[in-house]
């Protein structure tokens, strides 16, 4: 399984060296693929068995836009795997599909692992399944879904840092609908933590998670694994 631990704005620059350091000690034991995303701030190399990506950057190599970072600046960490699309970024920040496109279509040109998140907010969910597979599909509009370093991360809005994450049924519904479109890679996300962890991963399609609050604390984000 991919297993991807989303920092957002949690972990200095020590206390991802350590957590970084801790997992790949876990990891190179381990039949898991394992992620890090932590904050600009804190990026650094991957090590063997743990792949450390960035949570956002611009569509450009270099030049003036301000508080961002661009391809140079990854390249001096080596990153090579970036996450595009999340909710907060979408919702938030207010990254509108243009921008998230744009950002997609520079990285995949640089060859770039693209885990690429997308998710319904709860009133398109509570329309039912084919309002919910529109909308997921118009965030896939213009995003090429054969690209080959792409993992597709559903991650419903509602679930994302709530507590409540998503049944497994609605999980096992929607994770097939998705596969409909798209062969690659697919994690479920949101509010995935130690009690349905065993669970989620057993759903048929589901090749993964990715986890924000639960990976916060490495010993607690080990536990959930198991
Ligand atoms: P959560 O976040 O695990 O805290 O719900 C998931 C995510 O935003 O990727």
């Amino acid at each position: 399984m991919i297993l991807a631990a989303n920092f957002k704005t949690n972990h200095t620059r020590s206390s991802t060296q350590k957590y970084l350091n801790d997992l790949q000690n876990f990891a190179q034991k381990s039949s898991h693929s394992f992620y890090i995303f932590p904050p600009a701030t804190a990026l650094s190399e991957s090590t063997p068995d743990v792949r450390v990506g960035v949570q956002n950057a611009f569509f450009a190599s270099k030049g003036s836009f301000t508080g961002e970072i661009g391809l140079e600046q990854l390249q001096e960490f080596g990153t090579k795997t970036i996450l595009i699309g999340h909710s907060e970024r979408r919702h938030v920040i207010g990254e509108d599909l243009d921008m998230v496109r744009k950002k997609f279509d520079f990285f995949a040109q640089e060859g770039f692992e693209i885990f690429f998140c997308i998710g319904e907010k709860l009133p398109t969910k509570q329309e039912g399944e084919a309002s919910v597979m529109r909308y997921l599909q118009s965030q896939l509009d213009g995003i090429d879904v054969s690209y080959e370093k792409l993992i597709l991360a559903y991650e419903p809005v509602w679930a994302i840092g709530t507590g409540v994450s998503a049944t497994n049924s609605d999980i096992e519904t929607v994770h097939k609908n998705i596969k409909d479109l798209s062969d690659k890679p697919l994690l479920y996300g949101g509010s995935v933590n130690e009690k349905n962890f065993a669970q989620i991963a057993q759903i048929p399609n589901v090749d993964g998670v990715l986890v924000g609050t639960a990976s916060w604390s490495l010993e607690k984000f080990l536990t959930m694994i198991g």
